[in-house]
């Protein structure tokens, strides 16, 4: 079977670092024909800065790296340092890149890379706010139809907020552009955190990324470690959330989660409840379903993929 085309539109982001070198490391499944970086995690001259860092770990200087918007549709940015560090990658001491952006906006290398490929080959794989996805849908409505699938990480239903009591971050950061994308009908599967909190880089899963002993493997070590103390102090979690790397995960192995198709919509009117993802997770409600909301996850199974992969660099 040919290797899925993705895009993968991100804010690195310790664990969107993860999804990517996850990615890079499995070209059987997986053919990255672009890495479109977005403001969220820390701005986006960081975020694009940390997608060719990642791209060089990865030992992939040729991936092409685009830098798009750098703040939300109609709102302030909202970064979250307080998680990830100041630089968005704390934790490894990783050289600054060499291989340089490319030329032109991320939104305009998503439209042309779907009016270039066959329609309906080419998945989006937002790992942040969607701020490019929906710039991209707004700008050219024809890519609607061009799109095979988005699969994204955000949202979330059992597990409620992590950036407000109500709302996970990349949906919170850029409501109206996540209103877009879930409005958009195009097929759409969610890795909320109701999965990525099942997603605990515990220790001994720290150690054997450690155990690999190359530069990936204890740079993802080192990465994991820093970024798990948020999560800790916050849930009392026993390790840090990969949430990015579910959706990596997903394309390499969609046995590995389960979850259901339902209606789920955005909040944008109330700054109470701003952000949340209202999914219709009991079906009390006639709403059409649009999105494969996924509930859980294998994760061993999840664990061993990563570590096995990981060991590829
Ligand atoms: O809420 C978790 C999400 O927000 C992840 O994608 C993380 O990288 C941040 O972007
Ligand atoms: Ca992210």
């Amino acid at each position: 079977m040919s290797p899925r085309k993705i895009i993968i539109d991100t804010d690195p982001g310790q664990d969107d670092a993860v999804a990517i070198l996850l990615a890079l490391a499995s070209p059987e499944e997986i053919e990255v024909l672009g890495i479109t970086a977005v403001a969220g995690n820390v701005p986006l001259p960081l975020t694009s800065k940390n997608a060719r860092i990642v791209c060089e770990l990865a030992g992939k200087p040729e991936v092409k790296v685009f830098a798009g918007c750098d703040a939300p549709l109609s709102r302030p940015l909202v970064t979250a340092e307080h998680v990830h560090g100041k630089t968005g990658l704390d934790g490894p001491d990783l050289p600054d890149p060499q291989m340089a952006l490319q030329d032109g906006h991320a939104v305009d290398f998503i439209i042309e890379t779907l009016r270039a490929e066959p329609a309906g080959t080419v998945t989006l794989c937002p790992l942040g706010p969607l701020t490019n996805v929906a710039t991209a849908l707004q700008k050219a409505p024809d890519i609607v139809d061009r799109i095979q699938e988005i699969v994204l990480m955000g949202g979330a239903y059992f597990e409620v907020g992590n950036i407000t009591p109500t709302a996970e971050f990349n949906i919170y950061v850029d409501p109206e552009a996540a209103d877009i994308v879930f409005k958009s009908g195009i097929r759409i599967t969610v890795m909320p955190l109701d999965v990525t909190h099942k997603a605990l880089v515990t220790k001994p899963r720290n150690d054997a990324f450690r155990a690999l002993g190359t530069a990936a493997g204890v740079a993802v070590a080192e990465m994991t470690d820093f970024f798990e103390r948020f999560d800790k102090e916050k849930y009392g979690s026993n390790g840090a959330p990969l949430h990015d790397p579910c959706v990596t995960a997903y394309l390499i192995n969609p046995d590995l989660f389960t979850g259901r198709h339902i209606n789920v919509e955005i909040e944008t009117a109330s700054e109470l409840t701003l952000g949340m993802t209202v999914a219709d997770w009991w079906g009390v409600t006639d709403r059409a379903p649009n999105a494969t909301f996924m509930g859980d996850i294998d994760a061993d199974g999840f664990f061993a993929l990563l570590t096995e992969r990981l060991a590829r660099l």
